[in-house]
């Protein structure tokens, strides 16, 4: 797939078919991730890969689908709100591949010494971005969740991450089920988005 056409393709899908992703689909969309700048070139990333269905199951027994009590949406984020908040555990289940990006956390994101901690967290999401396009270029779909409250702590255990490692986001991978629901998009063009020289 053309490069525009990915980028323009990408959308978060939270329904999957219940199909296996073939392990050299998912190590190129690990690869493309890796290839992610970061600052100081530190590459500070750990790629804990999820693919056993059952390990997929218990994880997303830590994840709390979120109230919501939108029947009519009458924006494109209410929309959002409607189809993914009930769908936050269910997404995990359906999913071929949940990959939990974790980066060794040398600064804490209060640390002022040159904004180091959001760095690394930066360049995390640099990759988790890389990760997603690479996942639309091949035909599965993706979503990123983040962990909340209890999750990343419980998460940790049940994975047994050694301490002093940071997860900003699942991204969870599989291929998309025929009717998955999209909610409209912002609007984010050029026109309406972009000043050039001056405010
Ligand atoms: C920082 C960030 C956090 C997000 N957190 C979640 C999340 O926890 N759960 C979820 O289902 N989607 C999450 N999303 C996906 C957004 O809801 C989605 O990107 C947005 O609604 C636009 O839809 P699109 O990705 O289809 O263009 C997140 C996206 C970003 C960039």
């Amino acid at each position: 797939m053309e490069f525009y056409e990915v980028v323009n393709k990408r959308r978060s899908i939270r329904q999957f078919e219940d199909r296996e992703i073939p392990r050299e689909v998912l190590e190129r969309i690990l690869d493309a991730g890796l290839k992610a700048p970061s600052s100081n070139h530190q590459r500070r990333w750990e790629l804990l890969t999820l693919t056993d269905k059952t390990l997929i199951l218990d994880l997303a027994k830590f994840i709390r689908p979120y109230p919501c009590r939108i029947t009519e949406p009458k924006t494109p984020q209410q929309e959002m709100f409607k189809i993914a908040y009930p769908r936050q555990r269910s997404m995990i289940e359906e999913a071929a591949c949940v990959i939990l990006p974790y980066f060794k956390q040398k600064y804490t994101f209060d640390n002022d010494k040159n904004g180091y901690g959001l760095m690394d967290y930066g360049a995390t999401w640099a990759l988790v971005e890389n990760m997603l396009l690479a996942a639309t270029a091949e035909g599965i779909g993706s979503v990123v969740h983040i962990p909340v409250k209890k999750e990343p702590e419980q998460i940790k255990a049940f994975m047994n991450v050694p301490d002093g490692y940071y997860l900003p986001a699942l991204v969870v991978l599989g291929y998309p089920a025929k009717d998955a629901l999209l909610p409209s998009q912002v609007e984010a063009t050029v026109k309406n988005k972009v000043r050039w020289n001056k405010w």
